[in-house]
């Protein structure tokens, strides 16, 4: 007599039906693949119905749920209502596009549920080898070390951590600031990110220890206000330590004058750290690479895989010239954490030495991935055009009389807007009705007081087309709202 299946067991979480759920996870590829070559056809975003948010608001589930259902539900509830950084006419903030190939390498990661704290096996590897290509691109040699990080603000603020050791010697994570003299002092650009001032806090520095110094026409750090500052902090009695440089500003794309901040970052013994979240890996440019000469001599970079790089989020990154920096910043011995020469538990040095977080996702294989799959030079390629549309874009402004360009083009951000009385009211609006429309997504920013029009072209599926529609949509939403109520 055929012996009957055991029944279910109620505790495990595996399937009690492998070749459904098998059948139940190929319909949820196909779906997701489905929606992402389907991009273009949809609104770029919608506002989500208030139906929509009030069914999400469940009573945590008690009992199990089909794998159907559930996916049944995400398709009702949260595909259709993304932020829209998929779809080829979005252009606000800086937000990457996410690729296939880092789709498929995240879906593998999770697969495999690897903790990259430490250990011996070959995600720990495989995170330091993307780590070493990325620390070549940028000509830093053997010593240098890195980490995957959520993104550029973990990444900076691990930098102002490093620097602040690095000056303060290993006492300060003893003793904590409270127990040395130095009173420290940083440096960077009135166009740098909002996460260093928060950096600085969090680091219990104090968002007043950053000096927020002028920039140039071109959005660019002013050395001689640098070192007029530098000089009247350390007449002060202040300790200058960390001099942040910018490449690619989150308002406008402003490259600082990276070999210059470094000369005086040499010169006055700073910690020169650079925030590359997104312009960095124009590095991979042969056009954009020039423009960021001098970031080759930086302490530290910090950048971000999840914006220009299109691997899906989230993949920041930062690398240290010299390794044992980030060794000696986060380094903290447990019994439990004990690295052996043999055996699982060899593999040394960890990565959780290296860094705050001691459980690690594989955020390198979605990166290998995406760079394997494309190559760094078509990766390049897929930069500069962001750029070559920014550029367009910036001409068809200039070249449209109701529009103003309100900041160089530089790399891919475009900052304009349309002329008219309440220019700043009727920018705002004109983007949230472009934005309410699905026609296109940009934001805003404020640039010398004046509310601009912010199209920052990160994604690799945008084409000249959507630039132009962004204009005739800006044209023709503003030349309505600018003729008034009864239009
Ligand atoms: C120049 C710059 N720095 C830092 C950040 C913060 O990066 P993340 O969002 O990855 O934390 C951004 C984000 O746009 C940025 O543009």
């Amino acid at each position: 007599m055929a012996s009957q299946p055991p029944p279910p067991d109620p505790a495990d979480l595996d399937p009690v039906h492998w070749p459904s759920s098998r059948a139940q996870a190929h319909r949820m590829l196909d779906d997701i693949l489905d929606h992402l070559e389907q991009v273009r056809e949809r609104p770029v975003w919608q506002p989500i119905p208030d139906a929509v948010r009030a069914a999400l608001r469940q009573p945590s589930p008690g009992g199990p749920t089909g794998l159907a259902e559930v996916h049944g539900e995400f398709l009702r509830l949260v595909l259709p209502y993304g932020a829209g950084n998929l779809h080829p006419a979005f252009m606000g903030w800086v937000h990457g596009a996410g690729n296939l190939a880092g789709m498929l390498g995240e879906m593998l990661a999770a697969g495999l549920n690897a903790n990259l704290g430490g250990r011996d096996h070959m995600p720990v590897e495989l995170e330091r080898q993307v780590i070493r290509w990325v620390a070549g691109w940028f000509g830093l040699p053997a010593p240098a070390g890195g980490l995957f990080v959520t993104g550029t603000s973990m990444a900076n603020f691990m930098a102002v951590l490093v620097a602040r050791t690095a000056t303060l010697g290993a006492p300060v994570r003893t003793r904590g600031l409270a127990g040395v003299p130095e009173r420290l002092a940083a440096y960077t650009s009135a166009a740098a990110h909002a996460c260093l001032p928060k950096a600085m806090d969090m680091a219990g520095l104090g968002r007043d220890a950053l000096r927020i110094l002028p920039v140039d026409r071109q959005g660019r750090l002013e050395p001689r206000a640098l070192t007029a500052a530098i000089a009247a902090d350390r007449a002060a009695g202040l300790t200058p330590f960390l001099l942040v440089g910018t490449a690619g500003t989150v308002d406008t794309g402003a490259v600082d004058d990276l070999a210059a901040l470094a000369a005086i970052a040499r010169t006055e013994r700073l910690w020169f750290h650079v925030d590359g979240a997104y312009g960095a890996l124009g590095i991979l440019a042969p056009d954009l690479a020039p423009r960021l000469a001098g970031i080759q001599q930086a302490d530290s970079i910090a950048l971000d895989f999840h914006k220009w790089g299109q691997v899906p989020y989230d993949a920041g990154c930062i690398l240290v010239r010299d390794g044992e920096r980030l060794r000696a910043t986060f380094a903290a011995p447990a019994a439990y954490l004990r690295q052996e020469a043999r055996g699982l538990a060899a593999g040394a040095p960890w990565p959780c030495d290296f860094g705050p977080d001691l459980s690690r996702g594989f955020r390198a294989l979605k990166t290998w991935f995406t760079l394997k799959v494309h190559g760094t030079e078509r990766m390049g390629a897929m930069i500069s055009r962001t750029c070559r549309l920014a550029q367009h874009l910036g001409a068809r402004v200039e070249a449209a009389e109701a529009l103003e360009l309100l900041a160089p083009v530089t790399l891919n951000i475009v900052c304009f807007r349309h002329r008219g009385r309440d220019a700043d009211a009727l920018n705002q609006r004109i983007v949230t009705e472009l934005q309410e429309s699905g026609v296109a997504a940009p934001s805003t920013t404020v640039l010398d007081g004046r509310c601009a029009i912010r199209a920052a072209i990160v994604n690799h599926r945008t084409q000249v087309r959507d630039v132009d529609s962004l204009v005739a949509a800006v044209l023709e939403v503003g030349g309505r709202l600018a003729r008034g109520p009864e239009a």
